[in-house]
Protein backbone atom coordinates (compact mmCIF):
# COMPACT_ATOMS: atom_id res chain seq x y z
CA UNK A 1 0.00 0.00 0.00
CA UNK A 2 1.59 3.73 -1.05
CA UNK A 3 1.41 6.17 1.86
CA UNK A 4 -0.78 8.90 1.38
CA UNK A 5 1.42 12.36 1.74
CA UNK A 6 -0.57 14.54 3.70
CA UNK A 7 -1.65 18.10 2.35
CA UNK A 8 1.23 20.27 4.74
CA UNK A 9 -1.32 22.59 6.98
CA UNK A 10 -1.13 25.97 5.53
CA UNK A 11 -3.44 28.94 7.27
CA UNK A 12 -6.72 29.92 6.17
CA UNK A 13 -5.60 33.08 4.06
CA UNK A 14 -3.38 31.25 1.91
CA UNK A 15 -5.54 28.99 1.39
CA UNK A 16 -8.21 31.88 0.21
CA UNK A 17 -5.58 33.37 -1.83
CA UNK A 18 -4.72 29.90 -3.74
CA UNK A 19 -8.69 29.70 -4.69
CA UNK A 20 -8.45 33.29 -5.68
CA UNK A 21 -5.45 33.20 -8.17
CA UNK A 22 -7.11 31.06 -10.96
CA UNK A 23 -9.54 33.67 -10.91
CA UNK A 24 -7.76 36.68 -10.73
CA UNK A 25 -5.05 35.95 -13.06
CA UNK A 26 -6.79 34.19 -16.65
CA UNK A 27 -4.56 35.56 -19.16
CA UNK A 28 -3.28 32.46 -20.95
CA UNK A 29 0.50 33.23 -19.46
CA UNK A 30 2.47 30.58 -19.76
CA UNK A 31 4.08 29.98 -16.03
CA UNK A 32 7.42 28.53 -15.31
CA UNK A 33 6.44 26.50 -12.37
CA UNK A 34 3.70 25.42 -10.08
CA UNK A 35 1.06 26.99 -7.89
CA UNK A 36 2.56 27.71 -4.66
CA UNK A 37 1.63 30.26 -1.65
CA UNK A 38 3.99 31.45 1.19
CA UNK A 39 3.03 33.50 3.94
CA UNK A 40 4.30 35.23 7.46
CA UNK A 41 2.75 36.51 10.74
CA UNK A 42 1.80 39.59 12.18
CA UNK A 43 3.01 39.95 16.03
CA UNK A 44 1.95 41.28 19.45
CA UNK A 45 4.84 42.73 22.24
CA UNK A 46 4.56 41.80 25.30
CA UNK A 47 6.48 44.44 26.34
CA UNK A 48 9.59 46.59 25.43
CA UNK A 49 7.65 49.26 23.33
CA UNK A 50 9.81 51.76 21.72
CA UNK A 51 13.41 50.49 22.88
CA UNK A 52 14.28 48.71 19.99
CA UNK A 53 15.97 51.80 17.84
CA UNK A 54 17.44 52.28 21.34
CA UNK A 55 19.22 49.27 21.50
CA UNK A 56 17.14 47.70 23.54
CA UNK A 57 15.30 44.74 24.54
CA UNK A 58 11.72 43.52 23.58
CA UNK A 59 9.82 40.35 24.10
CA UNK A 60 7.46 39.62 21.23
CA UNK A 61 6.00 36.71 19.88
CA UNK A 62 4.26 36.03 16.22
CA UNK A 63 0.50 35.89 15.98
CA UNK A 64 -2.01 33.02 14.48
CA UNK A 65 -2.69 35.78 12.03
CA UNK A 66 -0.77 36.01 8.59
CA UNK A 67 -0.37 37.81 5.28
CA UNK A 68 -0.16 35.21 2.20
CA UNK A 69 0.59 35.05 -1.35
CA UNK A 70 -0.35 32.48 -3.69
CA UNK A 71 0.79 32.66 -7.15
CA UNK A 72 3.11 30.90 -9.50
CA UNK A 73 6.61 31.83 -11.17
CA UNK A 74 6.86 33.93 -15.03
CA UNK A 75 9.33 33.61 -17.95
CA UNK A 76 10.06 37.09 -17.14
CA UNK A 77 10.90 40.48 -14.98
CA UNK A 78 7.25 41.25 -14.34
CA UNK A 79 5.18 40.95 -11.07
CA UNK A 80 1.80 41.07 -11.23
CA UNK A 81 -0.40 41.26 -7.64
CA UNK A 82 -3.94 41.89 -6.84
CA UNK A 83 -4.49 42.50 -3.11
CA UNK A 84 -8.11 41.21 -2.00
CA UNK A 85 -7.83 43.45 1.36
CA UNK A 86 -7.69 46.52 -1.04
CA UNK A 87 -9.15 45.00 -4.20
CA UNK A 88 -6.28 46.71 -6.23
CA UNK A 89 -3.97 45.29 -9.04
CA UNK A 90 -0.38 46.51 -9.72
CA UNK A 91 1.98 45.80 -11.85
CA UNK A 92 6.35 46.57 -10.72
CA UNK A 93 9.59 45.37 -12.90
CA UNK A 94 12.40 43.92 -11.21
CA UNK A 95 14.44 45.13 -14.24
CA UNK A 96 16.98 47.59 -12.94
CA UNK A 97 16.42 47.40 -8.75
CA UNK A 98 17.86 48.24 -6.70
CA UNK A 99 17.79 51.93 -9.39
CA UNK A 100 14.51 51.57 -10.55
CA UNK A 101 13.24 52.12 -7.08
CA UNK A 102 12.40 55.50 -6.69
CA UNK A 103 10.65 56.00 -9.82
CA UNK A 104 8.54 52.71 -9.99
CA UNK A 105 7.46 53.41 -5.48
CA UNK A 106 6.11 56.85 -6.52
CA UNK A 107 3.52 54.76 -8.85
CA UNK A 108 2.11 52.66 -6.75
CA UNK A 109 0.15 52.46 -3.60
CA UNK A 110 0.90 51.78 0.10
CA UNK A 111 1.05 48.41 0.58
CA UNK A 112 2.35 47.96 -2.78
CA UNK A 113 5.65 49.87 -1.85
CA UNK A 114 6.30 47.76 0.52
CA UNK A 115 6.85 44.61 -1.08
CA UNK A 116 8.42 46.60 -3.54
CA UNK A 117 10.53 47.63 -1.19
CA UNK A 118 11.49 44.13 -0.15
CA UNK A 119 12.55 43.28 -3.67
CA UNK A 120 14.68 46.27 -3.63
CA UNK A 121 16.55 45.23 -0.78
CA UNK A 122 16.96 41.66 -2.12
CA UNK A 123 18.03 43.17 -5.30
CA UNK A 124 20.85 45.16 -3.35
CA UNK A 125 22.02 42.03 -1.09
CA UNK A 126 23.03 40.35 -4.90
CA UNK A 127 19.83 37.98 -4.76
CA UNK A 128 18.82 37.39 -8.20
CA UNK A 129 14.73 37.43 -8.72
CA UNK A 130 12.22 35.99 -11.12
CA UNK A 131 8.79 37.35 -11.93
CA UNK A 132 5.87 36.28 -10.60
CA UNK A 133 1.63 36.62 -10.36
CA UNK A 134 -0.13 36.82 -7.08
CA UNK A 135 -2.84 37.29 -5.02
CA UNK A 136 -2.50 38.48 -1.73
CA UNK A 137 -4.70 37.70 1.27
CA UNK A 138 -4.19 38.31 4.89
CA UNK A 139 -6.06 38.01 8.00
CA UNK A 140 -3.63 40.53 10.22
CA UNK A 141 -5.85 43.97 11.04
CA UNK A 142 -4.47 46.30 8.73
CA UNK A 143 -3.07 49.58 10.64
CA UNK A 144 -4.06 48.14 13.98
CA UNK A 145 -0.15 47.46 15.53
CA UNK A 146 -0.19 44.19 14.87
CA UNK A 147 2.00 45.20 12.38
CA UNK A 148 0.59 43.90 9.01
CA UNK A 149 3.09 45.83 7.19
CA UNK A 150 6.16 43.33 8.62
CA UNK A 151 3.43 40.59 7.82
CA UNK A 152 4.05 41.66 4.31
CA UNK A 153 7.09 42.24 3.86
CA UNK A 154 8.52 39.23 5.36
CA UNK A 155 5.71 37.27 3.04
CA UNK A 156 7.35 38.87 0.30
CA UNK A 157 11.02 37.46 0.63
CA UNK A 158 9.35 34.32 1.05
CA UNK A 159 7.27 34.40 -1.79
CA UNK A 160 10.57 35.28 -3.83
CA UNK A 161 12.33 32.34 -2.29
CA UNK A 162 9.54 30.02 -3.52
CA UNK A 163 9.35 31.55 -6.88
CA UNK A 164 13.11 31.94 -6.82
CA UNK A 165 13.44 28.64 -8.55
CA UNK A 166 15.95 27.50 -6.32
CA UNK A 167 18.59 30.12 -6.56
CA UNK A 168 18.06 31.47 -2.97
CA UNK A 169 16.93 30.19 0.09
CA UNK A 170 16.17 31.53 3.77
CA UNK A 171 16.30 29.54 7.05
CA UNK A 172 18.97 28.41 9.72
CA UNK A 173 21.94 25.92 9.05
CA UNK A 174 23.25 26.32 5.26
CA UNK A 175 20.34 28.65 3.77
CA UNK A 176 21.11 32.07 1.99
CA UNK A 177 19.91 34.28 4.22
CA UNK A 178 19.31 33.82 7.65
CA UNK A 179 16.00 34.73 9.70
CA UNK A 180 17.36 37.56 11.05
CA UNK A 181 19.53 38.85 7.97
CA UNK A 182 15.92 38.97 6.43
CA UNK A 183 14.78 40.76 9.42
CA UNK A 184 17.22 43.48 9.16
CA UNK A 185 16.49 43.58 5.14
CA UNK A 186 12.82 43.44 5.75
CA UNK A 187 13.53 46.89 8.28
CA UNK A 188 15.06 48.63 4.98
CA UNK A 189 12.54 47.92 2.92
CA UNK A 190 10.01 49.32 5.66
CA UNK A 191 12.34 52.47 5.93
CA UNK A 192 12.33 53.56 2.24
CA UNK A 193 9.08 52.17 1.40
CA UNK A 194 7.12 54.28 4.55
CA UNK A 195 9.82 56.90 5.55
CA UNK A 196 9.51 55.60 9.02
CA UNK A 197 12.50 54.79 10.51
CA UNK A 198 11.10 52.27 12.44
CA UNK A 199 13.35 49.76 14.78
CA UNK A 200 13.76 46.19 14.04
CA UNK A 201 11.02 44.77 16.27
CA UNK A 202 8.11 44.20 14.03
CA UNK A 203 10.22 42.14 11.29
CA UNK A 204 12.32 40.11 13.85
CA UNK A 205 8.79 38.92 15.83
CA UNK A 206 7.85 38.02 12.47
CA UNK A 207 10.93 36.22 11.25
CA UNK A 208 11.19 34.29 14.70
CA UNK A 209 7.56 33.30 15.78
CA UNK A 210 7.53 29.88 17.59
CA UNK A 211 4.15 27.78 18.79
CA UNK A 212 3.66 28.72 22.40
CA UNK A 213 6.56 30.96 22.63
CA UNK A 214 7.78 34.62 23.15
CA UNK A 215 11.12 35.39 22.29
CA UNK A 216 13.37 37.72 23.92
CA UNK A 217 15.72 39.76 21.63
CA UNK A 218 18.33 41.86 22.23
CA UNK A 219 18.51 44.86 19.69
CA UNK A 220 22.18 45.31 19.41
CA UNK A 221 23.63 42.34 19.43
CA UNK A 222 20.46 40.80 17.86
CA UNK A 223 20.99 37.69 19.78
CA UNK A 224 17.49 36.36 21.02
CA UNK A 225 16.20 33.50 23.43
CA UNK A 226 12.56 31.73 23.43
CA UNK A 227 10.64 32.23 26.31
CA UNK A 228 7.58 30.11 27.36
CA UNK A 229 4.33 31.70 26.68
CA UNK A 230 1.48 29.42 26.78
CA UNK A 231 -0.18 29.39 30.06
CA UNK A 232 -3.24 27.43 29.28
CA UNK A 233 -5.60 29.24 31.70
CA UNK A 234 -4.64 32.96 30.58
CA UNK A 235 -5.63 34.17 27.40
CA UNK A 236 -3.78 37.21 25.30
CA UNK A 237 -6.69 39.55 24.29
CA UNK A 238 -6.30 41.85 21.66
CA UNK A 239 -8.70 45.20 21.47
CA UNK A 240 -8.58 47.64 18.56
CA UNK A 241 -9.88 51.48 19.35
CA UNK A 242 -10.37 51.34 15.56
CA UNK A 243 -8.54 54.96 15.64
CA UNK A 244 -5.74 55.12 13.18
CA UNK A 245 -4.01 58.53 13.06
CA UNK A 246 -1.59 60.27 10.46
CA UNK A 247 0.51 61.74 13.12
CA UNK A 248 1.84 58.80 14.03
CA UNK A 249 4.69 58.86 11.26
CA UNK A 250 5.58 62.10 12.32
CA UNK A 251 5.84 61.52 16.05
CA UNK A 252 7.40 58.43 15.71
CA UNK A 253 10.51 59.88 13.82
CA UNK A 254 10.64 62.88 16.45
CA UNK A 255 10.61 59.94 19.19
CA UNK A 256 13.73 58.38 17.55
CA UNK A 257 15.28 62.12 17.68
CA UNK A 258 14.76 62.80 20.67
CA UNK A 259 16.06 59.66 22.18
CA UNK A 260 19.06 60.21 20.13
CA UNK A 261 19.54 63.45 21.14
CA UNK A 262 18.52 62.76 25.02
CA UNK A 263 22.04 59.75 24.97
CA UNK A 264 24.05 62.10 23.24
CA UNK A 265 23.54 65.01 26.01
CA UNK A 266 23.70 62.03 28.83
CA UNK A 267 27.17 60.84 27.34
CA UNK A 268 28.46 64.39 27.23
CA UNK A 269 27.25 65.02 30.99
CA UNK A 270 28.67 61.63 32.49
CA UNK A 271 32.22 62.14 30.56
CA UNK A 272 32.34 65.55 32.11
CA UNK A 273 31.93 64.80 35.50
CA UNK A 274 33.58 60.93 35.76
CA UNK A 275 36.30 62.06 32.77
CA UNK A 276 38.41 59.03 34.53
CA UNK A 277 35.50 56.35 33.80
CA UNK A 278 36.59 54.76 30.48
CA UNK A 279 32.77 53.38 29.97
CA UNK A 280 31.00 56.18 29.53
CA UNK A 281 32.97 57.37 26.47
CA UNK A 282 31.18 54.19 24.62
CA UNK A 283 27.63 55.19 25.58
CA UNK A 284 25.99 54.99 22.30
CA UNK A 285 22.70 54.76 22.79
CA UNK A 286 19.67 54.63 26.02
CA UNK A 287 20.62 51.34 26.23
CA UNK A 288 24.22 52.03 27.69
CA UNK A 289 22.86 54.37 30.43
CA UNK A 290 22.06 52.53 33.93
CA UNK A 291 19.59 53.40 36.62
CA UNK A 292 21.79 54.58 38.43
CA UNK A 293 23.67 57.23 36.39
CA UNK A 294 20.23 58.71 34.94
CA UNK A 295 18.86 59.36 38.43
CA UNK A 296 22.35 61.55 39.10
CA UNK A 297 22.97 62.89 36.01
CA UNK A 298 19.29 63.11 34.52
CA UNK A 299 17.89 65.99 35.91
CA UNK A 300 20.33 67.96 33.87
CA UNK A 301 18.77 66.97 30.60
CA UNK A 302 15.73 69.66 29.39
CA UNK A 303 12.48 68.23 30.40
CA UNK A 304 10.89 66.42 27.24
CA UNK A 305 14.10 64.69 27.06
CA UNK A 306 14.34 63.73 30.52
CA UNK A 307 10.75 62.00 30.36
CA UNK A 308 11.35 60.37 27.15
CA UNK A 309 15.22 58.73 28.54
CA UNK A 310 13.28 57.88 31.75
CA UNK A 311 10.62 56.15 29.76
CA UNK A 312 13.14 53.78 27.75
CA UNK A 313 15.39 53.24 30.60
CA UNK A 314 12.99 51.84 33.12
CA UNK A 315 11.02 50.08 30.23
CA UNK A 316 14.39 48.27 29.44
CA UNK A 317 14.16 47.15 32.90
CA UNK A 318 10.96 45.72 32.87
CA UNK A 319 11.66 43.78 29.32
CA UNK A 320 14.38 41.85 31.28
CA UNK A 321 11.80 41.23 34.71
CA UNK A 322 9.15 39.68 32.66
CA UNK A 323 11.65 37.47 30.91
CA UNK A 324 12.58 36.41 33.93
CA UNK A 325 9.16 35.90 35.27
CA UNK A 326 8.42 33.52 32.01
CA UNK A 327 11.00 31.81 32.71
CA UNK A 328 10.11 30.74 36.31
CA UNK A 329 6.40 29.93 34.81
CA UNK A 330 5.33 33.22 36.59
CA UNK A 331 2.99 35.04 33.81
CA UNK A 332 0.68 36.15 36.26
CA UNK A 333 3.27 37.87 37.63
CA UNK A 334 3.79 39.82 34.83
CA UNK A 335 0.67 42.28 34.69
CA UNK A 336 1.79 44.90 36.95
CA UNK A 337 5.03 45.37 34.54
CA UNK A 338 1.98 46.04 31.62
CA UNK A 339 0.41 48.37 33.97
CA UNK A 340 3.62 50.52 34.57
CA UNK A 341 4.68 50.06 31.01
CA UNK A 342 1.32 51.85 29.97
CA UNK A 343 1.41 54.54 32.39
CA UNK A 344 4.84 55.32 30.70
CA UNK A 345 4.38 55.30 27.43
CA UNK A 346 0.82 57.99 27.97
CA UNK A 347 2.65 60.40 30.74
CA UNK A 348 6.54 59.99 29.77
CA UNK A 349 6.65 58.90 25.86
CA UNK A 350 3.60 60.56 25.32
CA UNK A 351 2.37 58.10 22.52
CA UNK A 352 -1.18 57.38 23.54
CA UNK A 353 -4.46 58.65 23.19
CA UNK A 354 -7.56 59.16 24.70
CA UNK A 355 -9.03 56.01 23.16
CA UNK A 356 -6.04 53.45 24.63
CA UNK A 357 -6.25 55.14 27.59
CA UNK A 358 -10.13 54.46 27.98
CA UNK A 359 -9.61 51.21 26.97
CA UNK A 360 -7.01 50.18 29.72
CA UNK A 361 -9.25 51.90 32.47
CA UNK A 362 -11.77 50.58 31.65
CA UNK A 363 -9.44 46.63 31.70
CA UNK A 364 -8.71 47.74 34.83
CA UNK A 365 -11.88 47.74 36.53
CA UNK A 366 -11.95 43.96 35.70
CA UNK A 367 -11.51 41.20 38.28
CA UNK A 368 -9.16 38.69 36.48
CA UNK A 369 -7.01 40.88 33.97
CA UNK A 370 -3.91 40.65 34.73
CA UNK A 371 -2.23 43.70 32.82
CA UNK A 372 -2.90 45.82 29.82
CA UNK A 373 -1.22 48.37 27.93
CA UNK A 374 -1.18 50.13 24.64
CA UNK A 375 0.72 48.06 21.68
CA UNK A 376 2.94 49.24 18.81
CA UNK A 377 3.99 53.02 17.76
CA UNK A 378 0.86 54.57 19.34
CA UNK A 379 -1.69 56.99 18.88
CA UNK A 380 -4.44 54.56 17.99
CA UNK A 381 -4.47 50.78 17.42
CA UNK A 382 -4.70 48.22 19.53
CA UNK A 383 -4.11 47.24 23.43
CA UNK A 384 -3.15 44.03 24.82
CA UNK A 385 -4.56 42.68 27.64
CA UNK A 386 -3.15 39.42 29.74
CA UNK A 387 -6.27 38.19 31.12
CA UNK A 388 -7.64 34.87 33.04
CA UNK A 389 -9.58 33.04 30.73
CA UNK A 390 -12.85 33.16 33.37
CA UNK A 391 -12.57 37.03 32.97
CA UNK A 392 -12.65 37.42 28.83
CA UNK A 393 -16.46 37.62 29.01
CA UNK A 394 -16.82 40.18 31.96
CA UNK A 395 -13.80 42.13 29.65
CA UNK A 396 -15.68 42.03 26.26
CA UNK A 397 -18.89 42.99 28.62
CA UNK A 398 -17.66 46.03 29.87
CA UNK A 399 -15.86 47.26 26.60
CA UNK A 400 -19.13 46.87 24.37
CA UNK A 401 -21.10 48.31 26.82
CA UNK A 402 -18.24 51.51 28.16
CA UNK A 403 -16.29 52.07 25.02
CA UNK A 404 -18.71 53.18 22.96
CA UNK A 405 -20.24 55.28 25.36
CA UNK A 406 -17.16 57.04 26.55
CA UNK A 407 -15.69 57.62 23.28
CA UNK A 408 -18.23 57.65 20.45
CA UNK A 409 -16.47 54.54 18.83
CA UNK A 410 -16.77 50.72 18.68
CA UNK A 411 -13.85 48.52 19.46
CA UNK A 412 -13.12 45.22 18.21
CA UNK A 413 -12.14 42.09 20.38
CA UNK A 414 -9.97 39.20 18.95
CA UNK A 415 -7.96 36.26 21.15
CA UNK A 416 -4.78 35.84 19.76
CA UNK A 417 -1.83 32.76 20.36
CA UNK A 418 1.93 32.86 20.41
CA UNK A 419 2.37 31.29 16.70
CA UNK A 420 4.92 30.03 13.78
CA UNK A 421 7.21 32.11 12.27
CA UNK A 422 6.80 32.48 7.92
CA UNK A 423 6.17 29.51 5.91
CA UNK A 424 5.39 27.83 2.30
CA UNK A 425 4.20 25.49 0.28
CA UNK A 426 3.69 23.92 -3.37
CA UNK A 427 0.28 22.65 -4.33
CA UNK A 428 0.83 21.08 -7.88
C1 LIG B 1 6.41 50.24 15.56
C2 LIG B 1 7.79 50.04 14.94
C3 LIG B 1 8.68 49.15 15.81
C4 LIG B 1 8.69 49.60 17.25
C5 LIG B 1 7.27 49.88 17.75
C6 LIG B 1 7.26 50.50 19.12
O1 LIG B 1 5.72 49.01 15.58
O2 LIG B 1 7.68 49.49 13.66
O3 LIG B 1 9.99 49.09 15.28
O4 LIG B 1 9.52 50.72 17.43
O5 LIG B 1 6.54 50.73 16.88
O6 LIG B 1 7.76 49.61 20.05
Amino acid sequence: MTEMTPMPQIPDPAAVALDWFPRVFQDDVVYAGNIGAAWAPGRVNLIGEHTDYNDGFVLPMAIDRVVAFAGRARHDTIVRLWSNHFSEYIQLSLDGLPGTFESQRNGLPGWARYVLGVMTELARAGVQLSGFDAVIHGDVPVGSGMSSSAAIEVATAQTCMLFSQGRFSIGTGEATLQPMQVAALCQRAEHIASGVRSGILDQAASCLGRPGKAVLLDCRSLDYRYLPFDAPEISLMVIDTSVRRELATSAYNERRRQCEEAAETLREIITRHEPENQSTYTIKALRDITQEQFERYGPQLPEVLHKRAGYVIAENARVLETARLLEIGALERVGTLLWNSHAGLRDDYEVSCVELDTLVEIARQVPGVLGARMLGGGFGGCTINLVRNKAIETLSKAVEEQYPARTGLQASIDICRAAGGPGSTWVS
